[in-house]
């Protein structure tokens, strides 16, 4: 399939320049197909049905199946979740982490994983990575190691920037424990999770999976002691029974659809679409402070009320985001094409430079 047929399945398209895969992916005509399907089925033959449960547990094995060879570790693995923020809170609290000890993190992170960090009592550490070039990340981490570091707690992509952490380099520095949030990345970039010890994958960005869908990959899960837990505890044996929440049908349906459509050329593309978009809003004459070769989100800056240039944006057919510290945020993913980033370009370009 080119990548105008792939795009083609993506009715979002045909009416925006949608570029925020980062809060949510475009839906494609297939994946809300499988999910409407899963609901009729349900209508009909019933939830309760043996059969209906029987069908729904082999699509759950289907897609941890496919979501570990995307991420490359095993199916036994990895654990269906509802979000990147249940599997840090798995994670988290199943460490039963005490005042003693410390975690570090970066100045960058999302709270679906910073919170779950300052809910659990530890003495945070937060790595100040935010203002300095992406090479130097590596050094702002380890330096915030003490012999009290029981576990490194980070994004993959930043949200906030896109820049990309280098975890086999931290891993191996540190030799710590390390709870990898992949919610900007899985999808997005070419991931080998199997350099973390937890790794979050969430469904509904750049797998263009339903909402409330993900997924956690988890090394060992011995070394873990659960303090929330559902029946899955006593029915399953591998990395599925730390599992929290039964998934509807329809949402497991839904993430397969998505997770199967994803074409072979997507990491290629994406990089490609988002070195253009980046050149272009440098064109511009726009701040931009993401750097070249990092993960799929370019972040900058223009005059202005960031919330009223979203909206005004949107009415004008560019969807994409402000982030809390004021700047904003495309999110270009393998479905965006040129006529996005035109869109995006002409749109800032029209702006009056006090906005
Ligand atoms: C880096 C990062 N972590 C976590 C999240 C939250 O993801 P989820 O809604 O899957 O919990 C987001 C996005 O909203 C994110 O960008």
């Amino acid at each position: 399939m080119t990548p105008a047929e792939a795009r083609s399945n993506f009715p979002v398209f045909e009416r925006f320049a949608y570029l925020n895969s980062g809060s949510a992916g475009p839906l494609s005509r297939r994946t809300v197909e499988a999910m409407q399907a899963a609901e009729f089925l349900a209508l009909k033959r019933g939830r309760g049905a043996t059969g209906h449960w029987e069908a729904a547990a082999a699509i759950e094995t289907r897609l941890r199946e496919r979501i570990g060879s995307l991420i490359g570790v095993p199916a036994e693995n990895v654990l269906l979740t509802t979000s990147t923020t249940e599997g840090c809170n798995l994670v988290i609290t199943g460490l039963r982490l005490s005042p003693e000890d410390e975690v570090v993190t970066t100045d960058a992170e999302h709270p679906g994983l910073l919170l779950p960090l300052l809910a659990s009592g530890a003495r945070v550490k937060q790595a100040r990575v935010m203002e300095r070039p992406a090479r130097e990340a590596l050094r702002a981490i380890v330096d915030e190691v003490t012999s009290q570091t029981r576990l490194i707690a980070l994004s993959h992509v930043l949200w906030l920037n896109g820049h990309v952490l280098p975890l086999g380099q931290i891993k191996q520095a540190t030799g710590l424990p390390l709870l990898v949030d992949g919610a900007q990345s899985v999808g997005a970039i070419l991931v080998h999770a199997a350099v973390a010890d937890w790794y979050t994958v969430s469904g509904q960005k750049w797998l263009g999976g339903p909402e409330t869908t993900g997924a956690l990959y988890v090394a060992d899960p011995e070394r873990m002691r659960p303090q929330i837990q559902s029946g899955a505890a006593s029915s399953r044996t591998d990395a599925s029974r730390l599992g929290l929440v039964h998934l509807a049908a329809s949402m497991t349906s839904g993430l397969l659809a998505a997770v199967e459509d994803l074409p072979e050329w997507g990491f290629e593309r994406g990089a490609s679409m988002v070195a253009t978009c980046r050149q272009s809003l440098l064109a511009a004459g726009l701040e931009v402070r993401t750097e070249a070769g990092q993960g799929t989100l370019v972040s900058f800056r223009v005059p202005g009320d960031p919330i009223e240039l979203v909206k005004r944006a949107e009415a004008s057919g560019v969807i994409i985001r402000n982030l809390p510290d004021g700047w904003l945020r495309a999110s270009v993913g393998w479905w965006n094409d040129e006529s996005d980033i035109d869109r995006l370009t002409r749109f800032l370009r029209a702006l009056p430079s006090s906005a």
